[in-house]
């Protein structure tokens, strides 16, 4: 039976199947008969008041649910709880939390049709987009489960002299808040939760403003999956006033978040004009990537990863292509080809299986693009601009565009959405060309097209970055297999889905005894 469901893959959707067409197209009808409800979760009861709207990016008219902002009693009430459960929780260990995650990763993979559809609604993810970022949360679920196990396995022998054992072990520090941003409103937002529970933490998770049903559904699906709720609140709301709240509040142990490199700032100021325990933050931040080409670099290899890379996610990547730098000596063929590929891409509904780039997250994201537009329209040149015609009406939809400009130096920082930047380079420019890209300090994903391995390593050598991809697109990282995260304006590591990841939620414990 080539077309029934057997085909699709436990952890994947294949759209160009008739049966998984048909599940996406139930499930977004479900979707739009429920009305979704977010709020406070605290002690796994959610704490009712009327709620905001929440529209879709994808039509302004659709409200696909509600959410109420946490209060201050909320916040104190979520603490006094996770900190009353936590040290159990801790000590059992890194096997005994181990289940609780992988049942959490088979919810979700039970469930992924509808939270693909939740993510199509709310977030304005296409449904392959959607696919990919329930992978990936199912995985840092099973990947820090099994990290988990490797890691917190109790105390262990050192070396030392005769006489006296010396061991270590890693045991969680309390209570993490877990702040996330609306690009990966589920991977993240999961993966984040997963990698403090797995250390033995507690959780108050933040998720961002415009993407509070998803989380909600989440923080459920956990609770629902065995997790003791009082481990896990969800506390929505406004990053100045609930982000803040969180970041200053005396019962916390540490901070993560993911999301851009000011917001990082601000949180580091409070974490800094707090008084307590001092407490580790992990921040994951924005990047302003650039990908150099050579001239031995195959041109359509070069076209698919780029518009891959740039255009993919609506550009709505911290990964994604900001800048690519071509050789002069065949640029005019690339963008020729890159303008063709450019056309050929589908803006709009994102639920339907046949698009490629659907909306942008809000309509402040769309103005800020059409204000770095009208930047390029005086002091660049636009190569190639997408329309979107009536979409515009209906949606936060925002064409993909294509600009050269006139100098290296042009980008200052990330700018969140569809528009690739190209920059032409003389031969024996590289060097300061490369120099100048990391000069802006940033360092989160870099990418080489050449056929040449002196070529990448002298990039490599010139631009610091968390992630290097050769020959591939440079998007798309995948859980214990590309360990994902920047340094520098990009981030303070460990790397999200890397071996490393859990350490830092941890604190390490030596016993030397005399005997
Ligand atoms: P953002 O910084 O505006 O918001 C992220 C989160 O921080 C939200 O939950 C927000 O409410 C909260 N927040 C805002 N101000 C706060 C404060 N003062 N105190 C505490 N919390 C506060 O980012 P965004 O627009 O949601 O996401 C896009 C950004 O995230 C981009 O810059 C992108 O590059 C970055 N990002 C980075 C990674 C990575 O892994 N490096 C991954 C995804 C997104
Ligand atoms: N981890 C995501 C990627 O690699 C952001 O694209």
């Amino acid at each position: 039976d080539i077309y029934g469901l057997a085909r699709i893959t436990p952890l994947g959707r294949d759209y160009s199947l008739f049966d998984a067409r048909q599940a996406a197209r139930l499930a977004a009808d479900a979707a739009r008969d429920e009305r979704f409800v977010s709020g406070a979760i605290v002690g796994g009861a959610l704490v009712v008041t009327p709620g905001q709207p929440v529209a879709s990016p994808a039509d302004g008219a659709r409200v696909v649910g509600t959410v109420s902002d946490a209060t201050p009693a909320d916040i104190d009430r979520a603490v006094a709880l996770a900190r009353k459960v936590q040290p159990a929780w801790d000590r059992a260990g890194g096997a005994g939390r181990a289940a609780v995650l992988r049942a959490m990763g088979d919810a979700l993979e039970r469930e992924m049709d509808a939270l693909i559809a939740l993510l199509s609604a709310e977030a304005g993810k296409t449904l392959n987009d959607g696919v990919a970022e329930v992978r990936e949360a199912i995985d840092f679920c099973r990947y820090y489960a099994h990290l988990a196990e490797r890691q917190f396995v109790g105390l262990e022998p050192l070396n030392g002299p005769v006489g006296e054992t010396n061991q270590l072990e890693l045991r969680g520090r309390g209570l993490f808040v877990c702040i996330s941003p609306w690009n990966f409103p589920l991977a993240i937002f999961t993966g984040q939760i997963a990698a403090a529970l797995a250390a033995g933490n507690a959780v108050l998770a933040k998720p961002a403003e415009q993407t509070p049903l998803i989380a909600a559904a989440a923080v459920r699906l956990f609770h629902k999956a065995g997790l003791d709720p009082a481990l896990l609140a969800l506390l929505p709301g406004d990053g100045a006033t609930v982000g803040a709240a969180l970041t200053r509040h005396p019962g916390i142990d540490g901070v993560a978040f993911t999301g851009g490199t000011e917001t990082a700032w601000a949180i580091n100021r409070t974490l800094a004009e707090r008084r307590g325990p001092i407490v580790p933050f992990i921040a994951e931040t924005g990047g302003l990537n650039g990908m150099f080409v050579d001239t031995t670099a195959l041109r359509e290899q070069v076209v698919d990863d780029v518009i891959l890379s740039a255009f993919g996610s609506a550009g709505q990547r911290c990964s994604a292509l900001r800048l690519l730098y071509l050789p002069e000596e065949s640029a005019d063929e690339t963008i020729a080809t890159l303008k063709g590929a450019l056309d050929a891409l589908v803006t709009g509904d994102p639920a339907d299986p046949s698009t490629d780039i659907g909306p942008v997250i809000d309509a402040e994201a769309r103005e800020a693009l059409e204000a770095h537009v009208a930047r390029l329209e005086r002091e660049a040149k636009i190569v190639a601009r997408r329309d979107v015609g009536g979409l515009g009406a209906k949606g936060s939809f925002f064409g993909p565009v294509i600009a050269e400009i006139p100098t290296a130096d042009f980008l200052e920082r990330e700018v969140f959405g569809p528009i690739l930047h190209v920059y032409r380079y003389r031969a024996g420019e590289l060097p300061q060309v490369a120099a100048r890209l990391a000069a802006r300090g940033y360092g989160l994903t870099l990418g080489v097209h050449s056929r040449i391995d002196r070529f990448a390593q002298e990039v490599r050598a010139l631009v610091p970055a968390g992630n290097m991809y050769v020959n591939r697109s440079i998007i798309g990282a995948v859980v214990g297999v590309q360990p994902f995260g920047g340094e520098g304006l990009s981030g303070t590591g460990p790397k999200a889905g890397g071996p490393h990841a859990l350490l830092r939620f941890a604190v390490e414990r030596a016993l030397s005894v005399n005997i």
